[in-house]
This record gives C-alpha cells, sequence and structure tokens, in this order.
C-alpha cells in the first residue's frame, strides 16, 4: 500500500512567556487510504499536529508528504460560519475563495448539502440552525472542495450524545460507501469508545510533547457493536498502553 500522507520526524515547539514549549517530539507516520482516529490527552499537541498537516503551520524540523495537487479537507473543533450568509453560500464560500464562479459554487456546495442531508436547508442562516446541523455544513464545506484527506477535529465534542451518535453514523456511511472524493480520515477524538467505533487504525500519541505511544489496528467488521467481546477487549488495550 502506498501511502497518502507521511509524517517524517515533525517536530514542533510555541514560545510561551519567553520560555520554549516543546509540543510535537518527532513524529513519523505513513497514511493509506484509511480512517485513523488519534487519541491523546488534552494539550498534547494534536490540533497543532492537524494545522500542520492542513498546511496551516509550518514544523520547525521534518516534513509532511501529500500527493501534489492533493486537497486537505479540515473540520475544525470551533468552525465559524458567516452570520450574514445562507448556509449555501457559506459551503460555496471556500470554492470561491479558491477562484470558482458563484454559479459552480454554488452548484458544487448544493451537491454537498445534499450528500449530508440539509438540501432543504440551503436559505437559512446559520443562526436558524441548531448544533448539530451546524456541524453538518462544517462538514459539507470541508467536502466541497473535494479533499483527499479529511482532518476532524474533535468533531462530536460539543454535540449532545444522540446528534453526535446519528453525525457518526452519517460519516461512518459516507466512507464505507466512498460516495466522496475522500481517501484518508484524521479525526482527533478524546473518546476511545468513538475511535474503536469508526477507525481502522487508532493512533495513540503521549502528553506533550507529544510523540506516538502505539498504533492499534482495529479489525473488527463494520457496523460494530460496542458490547462486543472483541470491542471491549480492544477498549482495554487502549486504556492500557494510554496509562503505560
Ligand atoms: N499558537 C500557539 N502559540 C503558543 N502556544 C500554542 C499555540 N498553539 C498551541 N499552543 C500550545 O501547544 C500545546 C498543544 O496545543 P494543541 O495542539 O492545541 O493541543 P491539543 O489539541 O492536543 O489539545 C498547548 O500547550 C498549547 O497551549
Ligand atoms: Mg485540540
Amino acid at each position: 500500500m502506498s501511502p497518502v500522507l507521511s509524517l517524517v520526524n515533525v517536530t514542533k515547539s510555541y514560545k510561551q512567556d519567553g520560555r520554549s514549549i516543546q509540543v510535537l517530539n518527532g513524529i513519523s507516520l505513513e497514511i493509506g487510504e484509511e480512517f485513523i482516529a488519534m487519541l491523546g490527552p488534552s494539550g498534547c499537541g494534536k490540533t497543532t499536529l492537524l494545522r500542520i498537516i492542513a498546511g496551516l503551520e509550518k514544523p520547525d524540523s521534518g516534513r509532511v508528504d501529500i500527493p501534489e495537487n492533493a486537497k486537505v479537507g479540515f473540520v475544525f473543533q470551533f468552525p465559524t460560519l458567516l452570520p450574514w450568509m445562507t448556509i449555501l453560500d457559506n459551503v460555496a464560500l471556500p470554492l470561491k475563495a479558491q477562484g470558482m464562479g458563484w454559479g459552480e459554487a454554488r452548484e458544487r456546495a448544493r451537491k454537498y448539502l445534499s450528500l449530508t442531508g440539509l438540501q432543504a436547508f440551503e436559505d437559512f442562516y446559520p443562526r436558524e440552525m441548531s448544533g448539530g446541523m451546524k456541524q453538518r455544513v462544517n462538514l459539507a464545506r470541508a467536502l466541497a472542495v473535494e479533499p483527499m484527506i479529511l482532518l476532524m477535529d474533535e468533531p462530536f465534542s460539543n454535540l449532545d450524545p444522540l446528534t453526535a451518535e446519528s453525525l457518526r453514523s452519517e460519516i461512518l456511511d459516507l466512507w464505507t460507501l466512498g460516495v466522496t472524493t475522500v481517501r484518508s480520515i484524521i479525526m482527533v477524538t478524546h473518546s476511545v469508545d468513538e475511535a474503536i467505533l469508526m477507525a481502522d487504525k487508532l493512533v495513540i500519541l503521549t502528553p506533550r510533547p507529544a510523540k506516538i505511544a502505539g498504533v492499534i489496528e482495529v479489525r473488527i467488521p463494520r457496523p460494530r457493536d460496542r458490547r462486543s467481546a472483541e470491542f471491549q477487549k480492544l477498549e482495554d488495550r487502549v486504556y492500557e498502553l494510554i496509562a503505560a
């Protein structure tokens, strides 16, 4: 399997109060056509790593290899929608920014709004939408750039449990049906349960400065049953690795 994305010895420090704080301590990882869940304690550097993969920030050393022309979609942890624009235009805006005309951008936006179940809401404004619906818009907006790599930063952490669960299964459906351009997903999460439910592979990070504590493959067929013995066995293994 040739990797879609390679991280080669990525390091990063920040200056805080005149001191240098190391955040990433030599992260190397090859990611193929797969769904990765990245787990690690709060403040260990997960968001920083996603931002570096997306090219929003530069590593101090090391590098990120991505195929030429491959696009990266990003579902941010605290995403913002422009309140004065309709849902349709919020999703079309990044395409417009890439140089597409409004007509084509809106047509593309409609396609992804319908894929995320929002076709009836294109004329709504963000204030008229619930948290779960806004998060769907964020997903549509990330997918509409037709990325090869999709990054999601704790995408369910601000949703109520039922909304989160239905969005999880919809994202899994999109993924398993292969109806988007996405070939690799990297999802940051705090939840071991969510990681095992969704991902092909778990990447567990240490406390700051983050390095990779372990990689665990999830070979349980989907849809996965949280109450199954194999699910719980894997959960135990992950907690052991986190505690180590
Ligand atoms: N732009 C920045 N300037 C200074 N420090 C930062 C910056 N971004 C993140 N940090 C620090 O880097 C560490 C890792 O942050 P982050 O990547 O957001 O962690 P996580 O997403 O795992 O919770 C934290 O200690 C945070 O305070
Ligand atoms: Mg974060």
